[in-house]
């Protein structure tokens, strides 16, 4: 080892030590020298204090939430008066969108970005086609070149600008569209450690969608939006194919009420439905995920589903920048290297946790919210899994059963 790698070996080791994993350290010397190289720039890009916190949300169960109520202040959606004000709003350069697309999309198993996935029953159109074809007729009809960011997760950001590169940003101006990158941290076994998913990588995941405005701060976007004029964002999920990015009702609603996050919701089909829910806390709507809600009657009645469509201000998005979310953990299926075997392995069942912060847990920061009911028809039908609900098979179903071809 020259000097430079045996610096950076000790101080891999010493990093091994602080957060407790130096078993890894064993699995060095059969190791070529270049594949040490990456595996030392793995562990040196591990942040010790975000570990920790998910060492310990891997030893603790969710906390139970308290003082928790239905919420049952629900504003019907339809009113042309917020739709005509959100137009105005968008007319005049205040609006902004941001399309949600770093998750890994490891349920449904798509071989590339969840968004370039052709989902329309009949032209095969991808995500990023719809949601892009939906910011241009907002653009027309608005009379303005309206702005949509797009979150990439380092595996699949380069693969995401390639699309839009190749497909010449589906009608819309370059100058309409930017990306930004999300972070990216490690997978743990089900014995809390980690682990490698190629001889020399340790297993990452994107590190949830929580970290967005962090990251929108980070890489210069909400300066350079606020500055431009923009005060109120909409936010979409990738996943949704019947998301607008320019839901003039919703950023007319936000407008109105004076709140700063205002949001969309619809009724759960079923207690079993894998969505999470609405629910009341201190006369605010929060949400909890599906796989955290206590299995109690209580919780099984709650009627309004969370569907990751909302809108909030500017204002409140800087301040979320500097919130520290709390992690969740949700088991996932990764490869990983079998060292006795010497080769990878692909897992029938879930064999890790994967470490996230939700977008969600900004709602108990914002000092007013509103939520608008809508049909589910019409705003809801996500991709989520190769097979069953939320499939390819379901959501071109939904998506035939209102037209869209
Ligand atoms: P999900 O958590 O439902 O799905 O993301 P996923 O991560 O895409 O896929 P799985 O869980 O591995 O099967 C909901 C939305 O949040 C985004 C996704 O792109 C999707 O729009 N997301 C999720 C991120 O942007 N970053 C993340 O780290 C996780």
């Amino acid at each position: 080892m020259d000097d430079n790698s045996l610096t950076n070996y000790l101080k891999a080791q010493k990093k091994l030590k602080q957060i407790s994993e130096t078993t890894l350290l064993e699995l060095f010397s059969p190791l070529l020298k270049t594949e040490q190289e990456t595996l030392i720039q793995n562990i040196l890009s591990i942040e010790v204090k975000y570990f920790l916190k998910q060492k310990a949300c891997f030893s603790q169960e969710p906390p139970i939430i308290p003082d928790i109520k239905s919420y049952k202040s629900l504003t019907p959606s339809g009113s042309e008066e917020k739709c005509q004000l959100g137009l105005k709003a968008a007319s005049s350069g205040k609006c902004g969108a941001i399309l949600i697309a770093g998750g890994q999309g490891s349920r449904l198993g798509h071989a590339g970005p969840k968004g370039t996935f052709p989902i329309t029953p009949v032209f095969h159109k991808s995500l990023f086609q719809i949601f892009c074809e939906r910011v241009k007729q907002a653009s027309e009809k608005a009379n303005y070149d309206l702005p949509l960011a797009i979150m990439t997760s380092p595996s699949n950001d380069s693969l995401t600008r390639r699309f839009f590169a190749q497909h010449q940003y589906f009608g819309l101006k370059e100058s309409q569209i930017s990306f930004f990158v999300q972070s990216q941290i490690p997978l743990l076994d089900f014995e809390g450690h980690l682990f490698l998913n190629e001889k020399k990588q340790i297993a990452q995941g994107p590190d949830g969608n929580g970290n967005l405005f962090k990251e929108f701060k980070k890489q210069g976007l909400l300066k350079e939006w606020t500055d431009r004029g923009i005060e109120y964002l909409n936010l979409v999920l990738v996943d949704n194919p019947l998301a607008d990015p320019y839901d003039f009702e919703l950023f007319g609603e936000l407008i109105t009420s004076q709140a700063d996050l205002s949001m969309k919701t619809c009724p759960r089909l079923s207690p079993k439905e894998k969505v999470g829910i609405i629910v009341s806390q201190h006369k605010k709507p929060i949400v909890i995920e599906y796989h955290e809600i206590p299995n109690t009657a209580h919780f099984n009645e709650e009627p309004a589903a969370n569907l990751g469509l909302f809108a909030l201000t500017s204002a409140f998005a800087n301040q979320c920048a500097s919130l520290e979310l709390p992690l969740h953990k949700v088991p996932r299926k990764a490869l990983r290297f079998d060292f006795e075997v010497q080769k990878v392995i692909q897992p029938l069942k879930p064999n890790c946790w994967k470490f996230e912060a939700y977008l969600f847990d900004i709602f108990p920061y914002s000092t007013k919210s509103t939520v608008i009911s809508y049909q589910r028809e019409k705003i809801f039908c996500p991709l989520k899994n190769k097979e069953g609900d939320f499939s390819p098979n379901s959501v071109r179903k939904s998506l035939t059963a209102i037209g869209i071809q």
